[in-house]
């Protein structure tokens, strides 16, 4: 059977996997607590992916089996009857802007046919990320933020003050934001969730036009899980504050701890990706209580057919508490 026939065959039931894990969290958003937000998305995907006939394995997941009961790397998962398939997860993609009631929270997951996703540590990631439709090769890591707004301003033929860079609002960010508004060039900042921040610089419809910054290293093969849907270019390459991490990494299999992936070596098969908003976000709405059944939307992608799809879903039998 061919991989998008069999991520197919998946599809309804990875949707209410994730659908279920976005419910789950919206019972606490506003609530200031990130942790119980998180496990209650944990457990709703869990139990929507071990009812999926599939040999599933967690790639990326909640953590090392020793610090994550549920949803670990390596933790396998679905019936054991099926296609083997690896599994990119992040149950609750933004628990802080859950705990405040912010926007962009997400239940995001991707799928993709064994070997078709990164390994990655649960360390950070630099990240640089655009859409399609532009020269390959425009952006890179190695270059300076600035030489590559000035790239994409050039490919895009409008000036260096037109272009919009999505940053993750942090302190380690200043060299990067200080450089790319060298060049004229606006900055977006985010407050958290980076998946949904390479989205949106993508996106032809989207914000800004470039993503610049580090995150999370399993957020970056999520993103680029996205964008090889959308299409789009991305580069990652991992960073290890210390020796915990880099051991972290060779846990992974990870050899040359200086590489930078491109975005078909983060996702090197044809994949889906779910997102369902947990809080209203640009992409997606939220968990919406509608007094007799709950709203979720979903956006799905699909590598191998092109599918862009937003779902709306009315859930009678899941009220949002
Ligand atoms: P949560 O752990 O609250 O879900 O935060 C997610 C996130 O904002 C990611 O989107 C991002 O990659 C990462 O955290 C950034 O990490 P840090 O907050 O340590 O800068």
């Amino acid at each position: 059977m061919s991989d998008d026939v069999t991520l197919d065959r998946l599809t309804n039931h990875a949707l209410y996997a994730a659908e279920m894990a976005a419910i789950a969290a919206s019972a606490l958003v506003g609530r200031g607590n990130k942790i119980a937000a998180d496990q209650a998305a944990v457990d709703a995907m869990r139990s929507g992916l071990n009812a999926m006939a599939m040999k599933g394995r967690i790639v990326i997941g909640e953590g090392e089996r020793d610090e994550a009961p549920m949803l670990y790397i390596g933790e396998e998962v679905g019936t054991g009857e099926g296609p083997e398939i690896d599994i990119a997860l992040d149950p609750l993609e933004g628990t802080n802007l859950t705990a405040k009631g912010m926007a962009n929270a997400l239940a995001v997951l991707a799928m993709a046919p064994r070997g078709g996703l990164l390994h990655a540590p649960d360390t950070y990631m630099d990240k640089i990320a655009v859409g399609g439709g532009l020269p390959e090769d425009i952006v890179d890591l190695d270059a300076s933020p600035a030489d590559n707004i000035e790239a994409v301003a050039r490919a895009k033929g409008v000036a260096s003050s037109q272009v919009i860079a999505c940053v993750l609002d942090r302190e380690r960010h200043k060299n990067i934001v200080d450089s790319i508004r060298s060049t004229g060039a606006r900055v977006n900042f985010i407050t958290d969730g980076d998946v949904a921040g390479v989205i949106n610089a993508a996106d032809p419809e989207g914000a800004a036009d470039i993503y610049i910054g580090r995150g999370g290293a399993p957020e970056g093969v999520l993103a680029a899980a996205a964008l090889r849907c959308l299409g789009g270019q991305m580069q990652g390459r991992l960073h290890f504050r210390n020796d915990d991490e880099r051991e972290r990494a060779k846990r992974a299999n990870i050899t040359d701890l200086d590489r930078k992936y491109n975005l078909g070596e983060l996702v090197s098969k044809d994949c889906l990706f779910i997102a369902t908003g947990v809080t209203d976000g640009e992409m997606v709405s939220g968990v919406t209580d509608l007094g007799s059944c709950t709203e979720t939307q979903t956006l799905l992608l699909s590598s191998a057919t092109g599918l862009r799809r937003v779902i709306t879903t009315l859930h009678s039998d899941q009220r949002r508490m």
